[in-house]
């Protein structure tokens, strides 16, 4: 995707002028913001040559006047101090051998697990055998490698860019860095829900994380509530949903396949013996899983009411007529479908079914990734301009709408 250069740079001034009222030495605001503005007309529209302007002794690159605008202490020594083309030689040394200079400064992450237990989160302890982590390899901010894998003693991370002994990160705190046979640096940490529910095991598609946030959110999925959830598949729409409603509240999830059932089942129950060993606690066991074609479950869902309800099944309009009955009034059934086709056959079914229901929107979630940098290069050329380079994760989740029906009292 295009990289659209004016919005960029508000977003930078924006950042700083949060950074830096944040900051031990305040400015007024007024004066921030007219230094930012002059700084960010020189990032990207005016280059300054070195030799113009260095009568006031002050580092005319545009890091150097951004730099002045905030605490001294925060910047990076390469913003904090004038450039010497000595210096910058040995920068583009290091980034030609892969590392992003910032980080190649800091600690390697050689010290003994001990020295750093301290900067585990709280309530969190180090890394232990069976959790469910993360290995990645960054270069300039993008991501190189990146593998979810469950810590097991004796075991090896392999990888092209060398190996990672698993004994070796048992211990340590969780997002520490560790060099491969190969000295290639492998940040590890534990697997977000987002990071589980791409990588574990599929049955069938499962609903992208960004569609489940953006159906919580319809269905306005709160700490307590009952919902019902179909199919199952895969599994991950239940992981959100039971994160959302917690201990207090259940999911009920209904799935016509005994394989994806069972697929789901073991996504869950695998998610939740990680979560374990990481809190010390266990995650809420609020999910009930059936084998059951919905259309067909009228005697399932009996006598129970759902604050709202998740479909993501093929021929949604073949299921509402059972579902609908149990939906508290007011209460929101989020649908999710692959392509606009079947959004038309969910409408039209929705008109000829005459049930409780109010067709309140229907969208696309889209997700836009942006690469912020610099626009002049260290010789005075322009940069030119660069699209993200995709998550490989998130390549195959584009084309899903979703539907927001509300059932109204009769
Ligand atoms: C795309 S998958 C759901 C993925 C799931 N949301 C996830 O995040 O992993 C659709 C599932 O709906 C199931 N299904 C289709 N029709 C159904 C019905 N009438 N009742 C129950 N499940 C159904 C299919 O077997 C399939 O497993
Ligand atoms: C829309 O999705 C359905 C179910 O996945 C599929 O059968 C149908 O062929 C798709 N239609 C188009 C136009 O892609």
């Amino acid at each position: 995707m295009a990289v659209h250069m004016p919005l960029a740079r508000l977003l930078l001034v924006h950042r700083l002028l949060r950074t830096s009222t944040s900051g031990q030495r305040r400015l007024r605001s007024s004066d921030v913001l007219r230094e930012c503005r002059r700084a960010a007309r020189t990032l990207s529209t005016f280059p300054v040559r070195r030799s113009e302007s260095q009568g006031d002794g002050r580092d005319p690159s545009p890091l150097g006047g951004l730099g002045r605008l905030l605490p001294r202490d925060a910047l990076f020594p390469e913003v904090s101090q004038p450039r010497d083309p000595e210096e910058d030689a040995s920068v583009a040394a290091s980034d030609a051998h892969g590392e992003d200079a910032h980080v190649a400064t800091r600690e390697e992450g050689d010290r003994p697990p001990e020295a750093s237990a301290s900067a585990a989160l709280p309530g969190e302890s180090s890394l232990a055998f069976g959790e469910l982590l993360v290995a990645e390899h960054h270069k300039k901010r993008r991501v190189e490698f990146r593998k979810m894998f469950e810590l097991r003693a004796g075991a090896r991370l392999q990888s092209n860019w060398g190996a990672v002994a698993h004994d070796d990160v048992a211990g340590r705190p969780a997002g520490c860095f560790l060099k491969s046979t190969r000295g290639v640096r492998f940040l590890v940490r534990r697997a977000s829900l987002e990071d589980y529910v791409l990588y574990m095991k599929r049955g069938p598609a499962i609903t992208y994380p960004k569609d489940a946030s953006e159906m919580l959110m319809m269905m306005d999925v709160t700490e307590g509530d009952r919902v019902l959830e179909s199919g199952s598949g895969s599994g991950a729409m239940s992981l959100f949903l039971s994160r959302a409603v917690g201990s207090k509240g259940s999911v009920l999830s209904v799935e016509v396949r005994e394989d994806h059932h069972r697929r789901a089942v073991l996504n869950y129950k695998r998610w939740r013996q990680s979560w374990i060993l990481r809190r010390g606690e266990e995650w809420p066991d609020n999910v009930q899983f059936h084998i059951h074609d919905l259309s067909a479950a009228s005697a399932l869902l009996a006598n129970q009411g759902f604050h709202a309800a998740a479909l993501d099944l093929i021929h949604p309009q073949l299921v509402l007529p059972t579902v609908v009955p149990h939906l508290y009034p007011g209460a929101v059934c989020a649908v999710y479908l692959a392509n606009i086709t079947q959004v038309i056959d969910l409408l039209e079914g929705l008109r000829c079914l005459r049930l409780p229901l109010l067709c309140e929107r229907i969208m696309e979630v889209q997700v836009r990734d942006w690469v912020v940098a610099a626009a002049l290069q260290k010789d005075g050329s322009h940069c030119v301009r660069k699209a993200p380079v995709l998550d490989r994760r998130e390549e195959a989740s584009d084309g899903a709408f979703l539907v927001k029906l509300r059932k109204y009292a009769q």
